[in-house]
């Protein structure tokens, strides 16, 4: 997965493309280029590393150009270096960026080996290759570009320019996300409107199998059929409110961490508001759905699986079954679907591609439904479901997921209450008004900072580090560890307390810290049991409690944190903020790439 920008226009667009680059870095940093065509001459500079790189290489060299494609890589095949970036071009006269996986490369590849250099040990420089030699049999780049992509297996978005056609530019789109941006006398393409907000606001979301033809003028599409075709133009209003700017946080991951009062707020508005569950923004056939739904089968990938994860506690509680897999094992086996079965996905992007190939997949299998819990309104996942329910977290950039997983965390339970009213299950008025106090308490939760960093320097120079949970408290300790992995690089593994005693045990001395996240009641006391069992081999503990936790029996030479009284219901979103603090805090004294972790991705748009 990698981003893609280009355009044709007037002006010199190689500051668009790279500030476009720049908004794409979420979805891979390794390196980055840039082909513009001048006055029919072809240039193209690429670099290792992140776009900032590039820029610097682009301002030295003054190329510019008024038709161009960019590119930041995320390396799936080649390492990360500069002869694998792309533009990869063929015979100075065709340059072309790619996004996804082509599989069948290795044999063009073979059959292009003969009349071309490969200087790259990607699978999309074939694509460049076999697109010039289509081109130098007819001269016609229309044709050469068709005939080339009907030769393509696999998942690709594409951008391709001709030195020869300096007015125009092609773009496929088939499994992997692309758009096009209407200007004035000017068109672009991207593999995210967001890259091309500070030039447009009109885009076209390119469907499956789709090729588009663009100049300064006009632009041409053509379906997966090779049949001219019209699609819808929509407006995006506004950018959002993380617009790129860390509004002086250090890193947009603590602008996004201390985001998630607000954000929290904005998904609850008009859903669960004093004591209440809202409806009128639900539409009535998916309330009918709810009704008669007996089992939930959730696919979601990272973090966004945790999420899943928590919710089925909710939903079994209710008496819905619930499964909860990740999309790229659904994918791959036989699946036995249950009676008024309801697939949900779950994605911060709406763009993971393991996550979209699952829903793909399970169209074609007879689930009662498709609701999809997505925090990009105009994505790919949100387009192929039949039903959304949007968490309203804003453009996160920071590459490890946090106001998006806590805002899924509401919608699900938003979601559980939905069902509980549509099979008129009592709900607790407890419950309900639990969730208006959960901005307050995130706040509340924020401010133990301070005594978050100091637990970070304890375990700053750990090798390894586990987490342990029970009920809920389980998955929040798996993104827990999850965080510490992403941002600190330091190995870090999760269990079930109950677990323990069946081979975990044995790693427990007192260099690896045990870090707990306990919930008051029976499930906390019985994960206190487990704590001594950790205490008493000599291991070092870090316990997370709700104070209504009696964790006297906690040696001094351990660190307890009190979360404070957390309500039951909301215990699971509120103790994952001090954890992705903790997270942060040893991430800054380790002086690792906190927004951008090596070899991560912040939407993985390949398989
Ligand atoms: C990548 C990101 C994770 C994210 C996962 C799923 O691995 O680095 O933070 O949880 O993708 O992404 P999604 O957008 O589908 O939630």
């Amino acid at each position: 997965m990698c981003g893609i920008v280009g355009g044709v226009a007037e002006r010199n667009i190689a500051p668009i493309l790279l500030e476009g680059l720049k908004r794409l870095e979420y979805r891979g940093y390794d390196s980055a280029g840039v082909g513009l065509i001048e006055k029919n001459t072809l240039h193209i500079c690429k670099a290792a590393g992140k776009v900032q790189v590039l820029a610097d290489k682009v301002k030295a060299s003054k190329v510019r150009g008024s038709t161009g494609i960019a590119h930041t890589r995320w390396a799936t095949h080649g390492i990360p270096s500069e002869k694998n970036a792309h533009p990869h071009a063929s015979s100075e006269e065709i340059a072309l960026v790619h996004n996804g996986i082509i599989e069948n490369y290795l044999e063009i590849k073979a059959e292009l080996a003969s009349k071309y250099e490969f200087k790259s040990d990607t699978d999309s420089e074939v694509i460049a290759h076999l697109i010039h030699f289509y081109y130098a049999q007819s001269q016609d780049f229309a044709a050469a570009v068709k005939q080339a992509i009907s030769r393509l297996k696999g998942a690709y978005a594409l951008a391709v320019i001709c030195r020869n056609n300096p007015r125009q530019m092609f773009a496929a789109s088939r499994g992997a996300p692309l758009v096009v941006g209407i200007g004035i006398g000017e068109h672009f393409v991207a593999s995210d409107s967001f890259a091309l907000l500070p030039v447009t606001r009109q885009f076209i979301y390119l469907e499956d199998g789709d090729l588009a033809e663009i100049s300064r003028e006009y632009f041409t599409i053509w379906d997966k059929n090779g049949k001219e075709t019209e699609r819808q133009v929509q407006e995006i209003l506004q950018e959002g409110s993380t617009d790129g700017a860390k509004a002086g946080y250090s890193h947009f991951m603590q602008k996004e961490i201390y985001e998630q009062p607000s954000v929290i707020a904005a998904t609850l508005e008009g859903r669960i508001h004093a004591g209440e569950i809202q409806t009128t923004s639900i539409a009535p056939q998916f309330l009918e759905r709810l009704k008669a739904a007996e089992h939930i089968q959730i696919i979601a990938c990272g973090t966004s699986y945790h999420a899943g994860l928590v919710a089925k506690y909710r939903l079994e509680e209710l008496g819905i079954s619930t499964a909860v897999e990740v999309a790229s094992e659904y994918l791959y086996r036989q699946n036995a679907v249950a009676k008024n079965s309801l697939f949900i996905s779950i994605s911060q992007s709406g763009e993971t591609a393991d996550t979209l190939a699952a829903l793909e997949k399970a169209k074609k299998l007879p689930y009662l439904d498709y609701l999809t819990i997505c925090n990009v309104a105009e994505s790919a996942l949100v387009r192929a479901s039949n039903f959304a329910l949007l968490t309203r977290a804003g453009r996160e950039i920071g590459v490890a997921s946090t106001k998006a997983f806590t805002s899924q965390l509401v919608v699900l339970d938003f979601l559980a209450m939905l069902i509980s009213q549509a099979k008129k299950t009592p709900i607790k008025n407890s419950t309900i008004t639990a969730y208006g106090n959960i901005p307050a308490e995130i706040k509340r939760l924020l401010e133990l900072n301070e005594e978050i960093k100091k637990i970070a320097n304890e375990i700053k120079d750990a090798k390894s580090c586990m987490f342990l949970g029970r009920g809920a408290a389980y998955p929040i300790a798996c993104e827990a560890a999850l965080k510490l992995k992403e941002l600190t690089y330091i190995h870090a593994e999760s269990y079930p307390c109950g677990e323990l005693k069946h081979g975990p045990l044995a790693l427990i001395d007192k260099t690896m810290p045990v870090i707990a996240i306990v919930q008051a009641g029976e499930l906390g006391e019985k994960t206190m049991n487990n704590l001594h069992e950790v205490q008493a081999r000599g291991g070092r503990l870090i316990v997370f409690a709700d104070s209504r936790v009696n964790t006297n029996t906690i040696g001094e030479e351990n660190i307890v944190l009190s979360l404070g009284v957390c309500q039951e219901e909301i215990f699971p979103i509120l103790s994952i903020v001090p954890l992705q603090l903790l997270a942060y805090n040893c991430a800054l004294l380790k002086g690792t790439d906190i927004d951008q972790p090596r070899n991560l991705a912040k939407s993985v748009t390949v398989e």
